[in-house]
């Protein structure tokens, strides 16, 4: 399939010991699932804000998984890759994305590609559609105004 996309590490590398971390700034949504998880690797307030060196490779590459939108991605030198979540599992977030886990295939600007986790814009004002880019909190997005009711 022309245009296809192996996997989804994407954005600026981390080199840390046996693992390299990826983020896509333009996927974040600050949900924060990193800092709280790794305090000393994820801060927003230190430049750089991933200190990659600073856990072990298994334990990071843990705290990495449970970045909803799929902004962080790792490689491991020793290890298996991501597996994706089974089943699939589709989460709308209140006054948010949809956040999907899973073996999935998204068709974005780049073509088609491989990803485990990614949030869907749902409110319609992402400039980097189909993922989300925050973009609905700017615009005060309430999901309680789009779901149907009994
Ligand atoms: S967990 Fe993912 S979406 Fe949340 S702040 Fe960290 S990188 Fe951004
Ligand atoms: S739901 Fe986040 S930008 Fe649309």
């Amino acid at each position: 399939m022309s245009g296809e996309v192996p996997g989804p590490q994407r954005g600026k590398a981390y080199r840390g010991s046996r693992i390299t971390v990826y983020y896509d700034a333009q996927r974040c949504i600050h949900f924060a699932a990193c800092v709280r998880g790794l305090p000393e690797v994820f801060d927003p307030a230190r430049r750089p804000w991933i200190e990659a060196a600073g856990a072990e490779a298994g334990v990071l590459a843990e705290v990495v998984r449970r970045c909803p939108t799929g902004a962080l991605q790792y490689h491991l030198e020793e290890g298996e890759p991501e597996m994706p979540s089974v089943p699939t599992v589709i989460e709308p977030s209140p006054d948010g994305p949809l956040l999907v886990r899973g073996d999935l295939r998204i068709c974005g600007p780049d073509g088609e590609r491989s990803e485990t986790r990614v949030a869907l814009c749902r409110c319609g004002a992402s400039a980097n559609k189909p993922f989300c880019d925050g973009s609905h909190g700017r615009i005060g997005w309430k999901s309680e105004a789009h779901t149907p009711g009994p």
